[in-house]
């Protein structure tokens, strides 16, 4: 958790936007898995977190945006909870770490914002996306559940989605220390990869460095020879001599920061001139979008910057025909870049999806496109510097894309259907960044891990 001041000034800017009333922000409650005192690790709400910095279950911040007055509820420790978890500060205490002096029982929460409410004050609310906190916030609301999705506040939403997309220096640097420890996953990955090794001894070799440093992950791991799955989240299989390795895999800090990394190796430690062919264009397509990233770019353009690269160089390989700008504008490229080009990435590591995708990624300067693989495009909307982003191009071979497109001959002037099918047992290949907007350009962040052909096939041979 950050020092008190740090809260004290994000919410005091969430209070500078034009709102009035009262914000809530509750907190998560612990998720059961199979019954109620058997839970999944505890993940906190990233906008709770984001204003209170508390990491424990059954808190809800309120802030009055009319008087200033900020509340935390929660509920005292009792001897029973210390029997069974240990010495906890009070709620005062905890308050206090967020630089909050008010804290009420939790029990009260319900009829402080009945009582608003009775005398017309708006209570304003994010989008929930728990089932558990839809039911609590129906609860505390005296609204069924279904009623709730009408009264998100557009106004909380985007004031919350403008502070949160812009990066403090104390956030960048918690980033950094989660990228150290991917780092640390994706050199073993790299060591550990060799033919013979089944994929979910790499995965618990991965996700060990990232427990014993009592973290967790930021996602579930993507470890795969059928990278061509994008989020495959099976590990399952026996990697073999000649295959192509999707490692697409992050922790999460301590206080909640996520990063997210992916790399793709080539088991046995060298590429294939046909791998490296491809490995290089998709390094290509990267190293493109980042030379044009920069804040007032919108984000689609540097996705279409990225598909035209792989275009061109895929043209001269034999896998397209015609004019680039057309292939690229068609849709048809995404037989090949099926996905976006990245994402937010913050708290949560697609940052304040909950929130909404299309709010945050879209806002009200750039629109959806309904084509295929575009259309999963997360973020479009111009950058802004501050902004930490994910930059992801990478190549894939999907055969019941291929095939379901060459039967309906689909982009058939542009697309040569003969050539992917000879890849149709490639596999997929991805390389991603961290990445922070600056004035000037942007910041690929934490310490380099190996990306180039040779840093890889030089990372594996150690
Ligand atoms: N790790 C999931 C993603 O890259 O979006
Ligand atoms: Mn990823
Ligand atoms: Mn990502």
């Amino acid at each position: 958790m950050f020092s008190a001041d740090i809260y004290q000034q994000r919410r005091a800017r969430l209070q500078a936007a034009d709102l009035s009333g009262l914000l809530l922000f509750p907190g998560n409650a612990d998720a059961p898995m199979n019954y109620r005192d058997n839970i999944y690790p505890f993940v906190q709400d990233s906008s709770f977190r984001y204003f209170f910095g508390l990491n424990e279950p059954g808190l809800a911040g309120v802030i009055d945006a009319d008087s200033g007055e900020v509340t935390l509820f929660g509920r005292e420790p009792e001897v029973a909870d210390v029997v069974w978890t240990g010495p906890q500060p009070s709620l005062a205490e905890r308050a206090a770490l967020a630089g909050v002096n008010r804290s009420r029982p939790y029990a009260e929460l319900a009829a402080v914002l009945r009582a608003a409410r009775d005398n017309g004050r708006t209570v304003h609310y994010l989008a929930p996306y728990r089932g558990e906190a839809l039911i609590e916030l129906g609860r505390l609301l005296a609204l069924h559940p279904d009623e709730l999705g009408a009264g998100v506040s557009a106004a909380l939403t985007r004031a919350v989605v403008a502070l949160r997309e812009i990066k403090g220096a104390e956030e960048i640097a918690e980033m950094e220390r989660a990228l150290t420890v991917t780092r640390a996953m994706h050199l073993a990955a790299m060591r550990e990869a060799r033919p013979g090794v089944a994929e979910r001894a790499v995965v618990g070799e991965m996700e060990g460095i990232v427990r014993g440093h009592d973290w967790q992950l930021a996602y579930p791991s993507i470890f795969s020879r059928r990278g061509e799955v994008l989020h495959n989240h099976h590990h399952d299989q026996l990697l073999q001599a000649g295959d192509l390795v999707v490692n697409d895999s992050g922790a999460a800090s301590d206080s909640g920061y996520a990063s997210d990394i992916t790399r793709t190796l080539p088991v046995g430690g060298r590429f294939t001139p046909r791998q490296r062919e491809l490995y290089d264009t998709v390094l290509a397509m990267q190293l493109a979008a980042l030379d044009a990233i920069r804040p007032g770019v919108p984000y689609l353009d540097v996705h279409k910057l990225a598909a035209r690269v792989m275009v061109e160089r895929m043209t001269a390989l034999g896998f397209f025909q015609g004019d680039a700008d057309a292939i690229v504008d068609s849709g048809a490229y995404a037989i090949a870049f099926p996905h976006g080009l990245g994402h937010q990435i913050g708290l949560d590591v697609h940052d304040m999806e909950g929130l909404g995708e299309d709010l945050v990624g879209y806002g009200d300067e750039a629109e959806r496109s309904p084509l295929f693989g575009l259309g999963y495009l997360r973020l479009a909307k111009p950058l802004k510097a501050g902004m930490a982003i994910t930059v992801e191009p990478g190549i894939y071979f999907i055969p019941a894309l291929i095939d379901a497109w060459q039967a309906e001959g689909r982009h058939s002037q542009y697309i040569r259907y003969e050539t992917f099918r000879q890849y149709r047992d490639f596999g997929g290949i991805r390389i991603e960044d961290d990445v922070l907007v600056t004035e000037q350009g942007c910041r690929v962040l934490g310490a380099p891990i190996p990306k180039t052909a040779e840093e890889v096939e030089a990372a594996m041979a150690d």
